[in-house]
């Protein structure tokens, strides 16, 4: 083989322009502004941003879990492989989800169904979209529970829900999102529940899977400080817009965003300050409404200039796969020109 670069993979999930309204009575909620990102096969995205920046309503969008009304799903496309998951009919839409495309949310309680034992919940997808009988679904279960570090995985499949611990109930969970082999996994804020031991273990545990199984994942938190760890890539979220995306070490070297920037600060390990002491960003998030005109950070912003307040800056590159939608150019300390 002659030596070169290293391949760089197809994205296996290539999200453009999403664009996600909703229909209040009060009048349309603009809560995703055109946002496009992609993900490539074993690589770890990490999206952050404060709540209600959008996150939760980006994935929620891809695979068609917002329903509609209110939701309305304005435009883009969101390529799985190559097929359009926004043009896709609801019997496909059920195949990718917890088929090829896993999730994971914050509450494991509330996600896992307190009625059955865990045992009946995660031989049910493969049942239903592997096509297992009931003997190899249950082999496979135990395996699943047995890679997500579940000690006596065979007797703990008749165990309930309620009968695990925080920390257990987000592995059983995880289980189940992988139990289908997914070509991405989604995980919004898996861990913002637990204590911060269990997280150290549930990151590790997912960094561990991600090299076994090479499966894209993307990581929602609102904590810059998780993502530093593990992530590849860093994609900012702010007003439900992407902001800022670039590689992790890049993205903490070199922000490009003022959001960002203020992000940086509020971690305690780089500032060096203790957690009680956490800075938070002055002023308050965004209220969403009609589609946005200006830019929706320039209330907070300390580098707002008359340009911010008339248009919406569009995502510009910074070289090293990084970009930034700001006006101004930190680079060279001043507005950019306009153009
Ligand atoms: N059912 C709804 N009706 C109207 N607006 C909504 C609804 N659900 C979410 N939103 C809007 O979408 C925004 C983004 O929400 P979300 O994606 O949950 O934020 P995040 O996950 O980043 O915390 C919220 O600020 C809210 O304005
Ligand atoms: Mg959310």
């Amino acid at each position: 083989m002659p030596d070169g670069p290293a391949p760089v993979l197809e994205a296996v999930l290539d999200v453009r322009d999403l664009k996600t309204v909703f229909k209040t009575r009060s009048g349309e909620v603009h809560a995703v502004n055109d946002v496009s990102f992609d993900v490539r096969p074993g690589e770890l995205l990490g999206v952050v941003g404060e709540s209600g920046s959008g996150k939760s309503v980006t994935m929620m969008s891809l695979i068609g879990l917002l329903p509609s009304p209110p939701a309305d799903i304005r435009g883009g496309q969101v390529l799985l492989d190559g097929l359009d998951l926004l043009q896709a009919d609801a019997d496909t839409l059920r195949r990718v989800r917890g088929g090829r495309i896993g999730f994971i949310f914050q509450d494991p309680m509330t996600s896992l169904n307190p009625v059955f034992n865990v045992g009946y919940q995660i031989m049910e997808p493969l049942r239903t979209h592997m096509g297992m009988t009931k003997a190899q679904a249950r082999l496979r279960a135990a395996e699943l529970l047995e890679l997500v570090g579940i000690p006596d995985a065979n007797r703990r499949l008749k165990d309930y829900p309620h009968q695990f611990s925080g920390g257990m109930r987000q592995r059983v969970m995880i289980a189940i999102a992988l139990a289908c082999d997914p070509q991405v996994l989604i995980a919004d804020e898996p861990t913002t529940a637990l204590d911060v031991t269990i997280q150290a273990q549930i990151l590790e545990l997912v960094k561990e899977l991600r090299e076994k199984l090479g499966m894209a994942i993307i990581w929602i938190t609102h904590d810059l400080g998780v993502i530093a760890g593990i992530a590849d890539r860093v994609m900012v979220m702010y007003g439900g817009q992407v902001v800022e995306q670039a590689p992790t070490r890049e993205l903490f070297n070199n922000p490009q965003h003022p959001y960002t920037r203020a992000l940086l600060q509020t971690i305690p390990s780089v500032r060096g300050e203790r957690p009680e002491k956490l800075n938070v960003i002055e002023g308050q998030p965004p209220i969403l409404g009609a589609a946005p005109t200006a830019c929706p950070f320039r209330a907070r912003c300390g580098y707002r200039f008359d340009r911010c307040d008339t248009e919406n800056p569009s995502r510009i590159s910074a070289g090293n796969g990084h970009d930034a939608a700001c006006f101004y150019d930190f680079d060279a300390g001043g507005p950019r020109n306009a153009g």
